[in-house]
Formats: structure tokens, sequence, C-alpha cells
């Protein structure tokens, strides 16, 4: 039988690339596009070493109307999108907030206008927890309501949603789920994808395997001080490969009409923790000791998020499998690969 395809945007990113892996094992024909502005085509050779097959790769940005119908020509008969092409860095969307604008909102006002044309209907849209801002209760529901961003990036996901929300109230032919994902980390278990940091990395987990691997000399804790039991950062860190997994199960969704033209699912693990919980899952899961100090708070920081999941797990069967410490675990196995391959 035929593979039904699915055009991935950002395929060779984070998200993406485990994504790929999961909808191509689950039967589906992944075909990436993306840029390689914050990619490296390295991502591909993983992916074909873990699958066994070249998976389609479009080097294009997806804000390109003309590359865009090219294609989805060449390619055909594609039945859903799912976008994760963006920037991604809160900082940095503060200083370039038009890039952010441009490139985040832009890309997804192409594909919304391109795919009409070619039949395109279902569609997947990576969002963020962001969106809740400093939540006013704990664990965050789908219902809990969204906060103003505190950054141009934030911001660009809230405006995403609603963009979607709106195109989807004035067709019938946009079918949309929106994954507000929380924290993903570790990689692919075979340790041939997984997070590829350009420069110092930004998120937390990163920057701690290049510390244990010495190519940091310590982690900074963003503060101590905060309303939490101990006064460092909550957050819900997700094994990257579930959170991939329910993107194959939102796309089948989609495929199958089962939900209204607009839903809105949280991707999290509906446990929350503290950074100094992470360390020490860290040097438990590697037995490796983590140089850290602690630091001021960085600005924009949520003292504490978390998701309630119940909604993922009744209506998509949204299950996570790994821990914190085999997803640490699997993040340290990646960190070690890289070293050895450079
Ligand atoms: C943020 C956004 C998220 C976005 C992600 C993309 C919020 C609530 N979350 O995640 O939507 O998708 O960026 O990059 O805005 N930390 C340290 N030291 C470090 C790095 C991080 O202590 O060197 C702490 C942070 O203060 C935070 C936690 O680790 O408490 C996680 O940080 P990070 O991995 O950057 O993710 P978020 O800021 O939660």
């Amino acid at each position: 039988m035929e593979r039904v395809k699915i055009v991935v945007t950002g395929g060779a990113g984070f998200i993406g690339s485990h994504a790929v892996v999961e909808l191509y094992e689950a039967g589906y024909q992944p075909i990436i596009i993306d840029d390689f502005s914050n990619s490296k085509e390295s991502v591909l050779r993983g992916i074909q070493d873990i699958l066994g097959v070249e998976i389609p790769s479009h080097n294009i940005d997806c804000g390109d109307e003309s590359a865009l119908r090219e294609v989805f020509s060449k390619e055909k008969d594609i039945q859903g999108i799912i976008h994760f092409a963006a920037f991604k860095a809160v900082g940095e969307s503060l200083q370039k907030p038009l890039a952010y604008y441009q490139n985040n909102v832009g890309s997804l006002m192409t594909l919304l206008k391109v795919m009409p044309d070619f039949g395109i209907e279902n569609f997947v849209f990576s969002s963020s927890c962001t969106v809740y801002g400093i939540p006013d209760q704990l664990p965050v529901t789908e219902q809990t309501p969204t906060k103003p961003a505190t950054s141009p990036y934030g911001n660009t996901k809230k405006m995403c949603e609603d963009i979607l929300t709106d195109v989807a109230k004035a067709t019938t032919s946009l079918h949309t789920i929106l994954l507000r994902y929380f924290n993903p980390i570790g990689a692919h278990p075979s340790a041939k994808i997984g997070e590829l940091p350009l420069g110092v990395p930004q998120n937390l987990v990163p920057f701690i395997t290049q510390t244990a691997a010495g190519m940091r000399e310590k982690l900074t804790i963003y503060g101590d001080t905060y309303d939490t039991p101990d006064g460092t950062n909550i957050r819900d860190y997700i094994y990257v490969v579930d959170l991939a997994k329910a993107h194959v199960v939102a796309v089948q969704r989609l495929l199958d009409r089962k939900g209204e033209a607009v839903e809105t699912f949280n991707v999290g693990t509906g446990r929350g923790n503290s950074v100094l919980e992470v360390v020490h899952a860290f040097e438990k899961a590697t037995g490796v000791k983590l140089n850290y100090t602690i630091g001021p708070p960085r600005t924009g920081d949520v003292p504490a998020i978390y998701a309630d999941v119940t909604k993922a797990t009744n209506e998509l069967g949204f299950k996570t499998t790994s821990s914190l410490e085999e997803a640490l675990a699997s993040a340290w196995k990646w960190q070690q690969t890289l070293a050895n391959s450079q």
C-alpha cells in the first residue's frame, strides 16, 4: 500500500527529526522541508541510518511561496503538514522581533495560502506552553486562559494559533491540531539524532550535557529564590520521542476527521521538575558529577509551569514512556556520540 505523504517543515530540527522517524515507522511517508538555518544536513544521514531509507528532503524556506508551490507540485498527493519550522530562541526574539514575526508568522501564512491550491487540509502546529504566560493555577489545562506573551517568540506562537483558528472558521477545508509542547528533552535511543544546538545552548539539557562533557566550565542555574519548593524553576520535561509520537496520533486523527476543525492539546508529562531536580536526576542517571553554580534569574522566565495531560490522554491516547532519568540518559548518550564523531 502506498504511504500517506506528510510534509514535515523543520524536519531536520530537534523535534522535527524525531517526528520524521516516528511517522515513517508508523507507515507514513514524511517529506522534509527545511532551510537548515538552525539545523545541519548531517541530521538527514542520522534519519537514514535509523530507518534504512532516504527520506525526501527539500532545502527551501517555507516562507518562499514559489519554492513551496514547486515542492508541492513535484511531490503530489500530500495529505497533511506538520509545521515545526520556526525560530525558537526567546532571548534572541527580544533582539530581533521582526525576524521572528517574519519567519514564524510569515511562513505559517504562506503555507495556509498555498495549501488549498494543492488540496491539503490537515495541519498540525507546533505551539508552546509559553502561551499560558505565568499561569495563575497549576497544572495548566487547555482551558487555562492564555496570557500576553513575554517575548516576541511567545507572541508568534499565540498569533499563529489565532491565525489557524480564524482561518478554520472561515473555511471547511482546514482541519488543525495545535500541540502545546512543554519542555522536550533527550534523543533517539539509537543516538543517531538528537538536539544539535548551534553555538552556546540556551536550553537547560544541552547545556547540562555539554558541561558534563567538559565543553562548558559550569552550568549556571538561573535563580534559586523562586516560590517553589527548592527555589528553582519548575518545568514539565517530556522525552522528545514521546512528543514525536503525539504528532503521529494527531495526523491520524486529522485524517480520520475525528475531532473538531481546531483542537488544542497540551503535550507534556503532567509532572513538574525543578532545575535542581533535573541536575540531580542527570547525575543519578549518568554517574557524572555536574559542576554548577547559582546565578541571577533569567529575564522572562516563568517560575513554574507543568501540564495537565488529561485531554491528550483521553482523546489522543497519549502516553509517555520514559522517566526523566531515562530521557536524560538518552541526551547524555547522544552527547557522547557527538563528541566521538568530531
Ligand atoms: C522556553 C519557552 C518555551 C520555548 C523554549 C524554546 C517558556 C515558559 N518556555 O522554554 O516555550 O519553546 O524556551 O527554547 O517561555 N536554565 C538554567 N540554566 C541554563 C538554561 C536554562 O537554569 O543554562 C533553566 C531556565 O531558567 C528554566 C529551565 O532551565 O527554568 C528550562 O529552560 P529552557 O531549557 O531554556 O526552556 P524554557 O525557558 O522553559
